[in-house]
């Protein structure tokens, strides 16, 4: 099972709105051929660790309008929450299902597969197997938001560096895909999309944070420090005062954090 909470997807959620690359969005939906006023869903997007429906607010707030939404996620609770939230407006098949299991995903007819905030949590062996399944002549692929290693604080402090290091060593554990890809996704996708004759464009969608989202920015801090704790050789001491120091300018300082989006079509 995995551990997102509806609270902490709903806390990023704003954030990662806010960075996503509009352009790729919309010359996803221009490839599909949107139509302004459809009269019934005539396209299929399947959305690969859906949460409870990020990408499609995300996508619909964007344009998207004529889509059979097909979301996929291991927690039945965030399905439901996603079918409470849009499931009396839009036509949406839930689809509780792990995602390793490639073989069986619902990718059968998909004009469209998407995915926020997931390829960072997933391996090499993954993404193989699901761009070996995906129809690459014809299924527009697009993903975003995932994380590129970078982060900038301010004001700085010195363990910034130490802590950013140990942080992305933790990005590459295992979250149930095998070795995650972490801040790698973005350019392992584009080698692999490109190789199976995929046209790529990549923007970056960095999350830019300050006193506006302190409560994201503490969850972050806390999370950080959580994941660097141990494993890492950081000193608990010096680790404590980062902390410390981090949180007390959650409301007034600011951060930077690197993601990417990419947006594959099929090649002519
Ligand atoms: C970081 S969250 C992103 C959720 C959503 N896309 C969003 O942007 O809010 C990752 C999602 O992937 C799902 N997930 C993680 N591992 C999974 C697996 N093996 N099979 C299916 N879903 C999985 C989680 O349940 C969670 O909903």
């Amino acid at each position: 099972m995995s551990s997102f909470s509806i609270e902490w997807l709903d806390l990023r959620e704003p954030a990662d709105f806010t960075a996503r690359d509009k352009n790729l969005v919309q010359i996803a939906l221009d490839s599909l051929g949107q139509k302004k006023d459809p009269i019934s869903p005539d396209r299929i997007l399947v959305d690969l660790g859906s949460g409870t429906g990020s990408t499609v607010r995300a996508l619909t707030k964007l344009g998207a309008s004529n889509f059979v939404w097909r979301l996929v996620d291991l927690d039945g609770k965030l399905l439901d929450e996603a079918l409470k939230r849009h499931g009396k407006q839009l036509l949406i098949e839930d689809y509780q299902a792990d995602l390793t299991v490639v073989n069986e995903l619902p990718l059968t007819g998909a004009n469209i597969v998407t995915a926020s905030a997931l390829f960072d949590l997933a391996s090499t062996d993954f993404c193989d197997a699901l761009i070996a399944r995906i129809d690459t002549r014809k299924t527009v692929f697009y993903t975003a938001l995932n994380y590129d290693g970078t982060t900038q604080w301010s004001p700085a402090h010195p363990l910034d560096e130490t802590v950013l290091e140990a942080f992305n060593m933790d990005q590459l554990r295992d979250k149930g895909f095998g070795p995650a890809l972490g801040p790698n996704a973005t350019d392992y996708l584009k080698m692999k999309l490109e190789n199976a004759g995929y046209q790529i464009q990549v923007a970056p969608s960095p999350w830019q944070l300050s006193g506006e989202q302190q409560s994201l920015v503490e969850n972050l801090i806390e999370g950080i420090a959580k994941a660097v704790a141990e494993n890492y050789g950081i000193d608990s001491n010096a680790l404590r005062e980062w902390k410390t120091y981090r949180l007390q300018h959650a409301a007034t300082g600011s951060c930077v954090i690197g993601h990417w989006d990419l947006l594959a079509l099929p090649g002519e």
